[in-house]
């Protein structure tokens, strides 16, 4: 049972002005099974705190599949949350 399981996961920003959108992820797919241990790093802006975002379904994904236990972010967040 995969705990993580991201799959070409894009999120994207409005921008303002002249840049239409920031690209916050571009294409990141990672899994990472119950009870395995990571960190996460990264230097400021590389996209850490918009991939636990999603993962924690404060943000949806503009892009790709995340699932967290086999329950969808965006299908089942209640479930995700539990
Ligand atoms: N609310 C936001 N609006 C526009 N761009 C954002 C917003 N939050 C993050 N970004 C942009 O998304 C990219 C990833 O940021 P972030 O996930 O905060 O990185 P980290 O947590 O690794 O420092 C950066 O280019 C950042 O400027
Ligand atoms: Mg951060």
């Amino acid at each position: 049972m995969l705990a993580i399981d991201v799959q070409a996961l894009r999120r994207v920003y409005k921008g303002h002005g002249k840049q239409k959108e920031v690209v916050g992820l571009d294409g990141i797919s990672l899994q990472i099974g119950a009870g395995e241990i990571h960190g996460l790093l990264g230097p400021n802006g590389a996209g850490k705190t918009t991939l636990v975002k999603v993962l924690s379904t404060i943000l949806l994904p503009s892009a790709g599949q995340v699932s967290i236990l086999g329950h969808d972010v965006v299908q089942q967040p209640k479930k995700v949350r539990a």
